[in-house]
C-alpha cells in the first residue's frame, strides 16, 4: 500500500517559473463507435464506466518524438520562446521511440539544441509531474536555468486492440512547458509543495513487458502489449490519490478550499469524481481531458493546464494541484503557485 508521503521542498538557491506552455494531439480520431466494430463493447457502457467518448490514434509511421517535437512547436510559436539555451530536457514517456537514444535526444537534435542534459524519464502517469520536480529541484539548485519539461505517449503502439478491458481507454497525445530560472527580484517559488512515491508491489497490475512469448513456443519475441487488472488499479487510485493531495496540502499549510484549480491525471471520470467526492473538491474547480482524449498517460495532465490556459482560467496567485498516478505503482504531485505567464517575446 503506498501512501501520500511528501518530499520536504528543495533547500533552493533560486525560484522557478513557467514561462511557455504546448501541446500536440494527431490527427486521427477513434470514437467508442469505431471500438464497437474492434471488440464487444458499447458507447454506452464506455461512457458510463469510463467518461471517455474518443481518443487520438498516431499514423503508422508518427511515433512519441514527433508528437513532443510538434507540441515544443507549438509551445515556440505561442510564447515566441528562444530554446537554443535550454539546458536541460526530460520526456516522461512510457512509450519512447527507442530504449536509447532517449526520446530527449530526438527533441534536442530536431530543435538543434546546444548540448543539453537530456534524458527520458519512466514513471507512467506521473510521469509529467516527476519531470516537474526534477526540474524545478535541478534549477533551484543552481544546475540548470532552462529545462524543457514533456509529457508525451503513442500508448496505441502498445495496446491491444482485441482486449475490450483496455482498449478503449487509451489514446496519444503531448504537453510540454518551459520551466526557467525566475530571477525577477521579488520572484516567490513556483511550487508550494511536492508529494511523491512508489510501491512496486503493484507491478503485476499494470505493466508493459518489452518481450513476449513466441508463438512458436521456441523462446521471447520483441514487443509486449500493455496489460492492465482494471479493478486493483481502480482501487489503487482512489485510495492513494486522496491521501497524496491531503499530504500536499499538509506540506503546503494549505486546506482544499484554498485550491483554485485541481488537475487529476486523466484516467477514467468515475476516479476523478471519485476523487473529488472523498476530498470536497468542486467539479468546476477540476480540468481533465478525459472526454476527448482518454487515457494519454504522461500527456494528460500538461494537456489539462494547457487548456487552462488556453481558457484564461488561471490567475497570479492560483493554487493549482497537480496530481499523477499510475503504473509502478507511482504517484506524485504539485501545488503550483501560478505565475502569469509571459507575454509572446517578453
Ligand atoms: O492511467 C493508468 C491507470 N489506469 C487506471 O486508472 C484504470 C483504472 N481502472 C478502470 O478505469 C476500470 O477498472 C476499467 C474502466 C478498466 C473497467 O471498469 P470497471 O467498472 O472496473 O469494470 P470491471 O473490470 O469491473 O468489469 C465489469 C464488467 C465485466 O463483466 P462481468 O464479469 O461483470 O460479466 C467485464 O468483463 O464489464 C465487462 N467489461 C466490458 N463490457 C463492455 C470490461 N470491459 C468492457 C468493455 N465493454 N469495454
Amino acid at each position: 500500500m503506498i501512501n501520500g508521503s511528501s518530499l520536504p521542498l528543495p533547500d533552493r538557491r533560486y525560484a522557478s517559473r513557467l514561462t511557455a506552455i504546448g501541446s500536440h494531439v494527431p490527427g486521427r480520431v477513434l470514437t467508442n463507435a469505431d471500438l464497437e466494430r474492434l471488440v464487444e463493447t458499447s458507447d454506452e457502457w464506455i461512457v458510463q464506466r469510463t467518461g471517455i467518448r474518443e481518443r487520438r490514434i498516431a499514423a503508422e509511421s508518427e511515433f512519441t518524438s514527433h508528437l513532443a517535437i510538434q507540441a515544443v512547436h507549438n509551445l515556440a510559436e505561442r510564447y515566441a520562446a528562444d530554446l537554443t539555451d535550454v539546458d536541460l530536457i526530460i520526456v516522461s514517456t512510457s512509450t519512447p521511440d527507442f530504449s536509447f537514444p532517449s526520446t530527449a535526444c530526438l527533441v534536442q537534435e530536431h530543435f538543434g539544441i546546444a548540448s543539453p542534459l537530456a534524458f527520458d524519464l519512466s514513471a507512467a502517469c506521473a510521469g509529467f509531474v516527476y519531470g516537474l520536480q526534477v526540474a524545478d529541484g535541478m534549477i533551484g539548485s543552481g544546475l540548470c536555468r532552462k529545462a524543457l519539461v514533456i509529457g508525451a505517449e503513442t500508448l496505441s503502439k502498445i495496446t491491444d486492440y482485441t482486449d475490450r478491458t483496455t482498449c478503449i481507454l487509451f489514446g496519444d497525445a503531448a504537453g510540454a512547458v518551459l520551466l526557467e530560472r525566475d530571477d525577477r527580484p521579488d520572484a516567490g517559488p513556483a511550487f508550494l509543495a511536492y508529494t511523491a512515491g512508489s510501491d512496486g508491489s503493484g507491478a503485476p497490475h499494470l505493466y508493459r513487458s518489452l518481450t513476449v512469448p513466441a508463438p512458436d513456443g521456441t523462446g521471447l519475441q520483441a514487443g509486449g502489449k500493455l496489460v492492465q487488472n482494471g479493478r486493483e488499479v481502480y482501487r489503487f487510485a482512489v485510495q492513494t490519490v486522496p491521501l497524496g493531495v491531503q499530504a500536499l496540502l499538509k506540506q503546503a499549510g494549505m486546506s482544499i478550499a484554498e485550491i483554485d484549480w485541481f488537475i487529476p491525471h486523466s484516467a477514467n471520470l468515475r476516479i476523478i469524481e471519485s476523487v473529488c467526492d472523498k476530498l470536497g473538491i468542486p467539479l468546476e474547480r477540476t480540468l481533465h481531458t478525459i472526454e476527448r482524449l482518454g487515457n494519454t498517460s504522461a500527456a494528460t495532465i500538461p494537456l489539462a493546464l494547457d487548456q487552462g490556459v488556453r481558457e484564461g482560467l488561471f490567475r497570479s496567485g492560483d493554487r493549482v494541484l497537480l496530481f499523477g498516478f499510475g503504473g509502478g505503482y507511482v504517484h506524485g504531485g504539485l501545488v503550483m503557485n501560478w505565475k502569469e505567464l509571459p507575454a509572446p517575446g517578453e
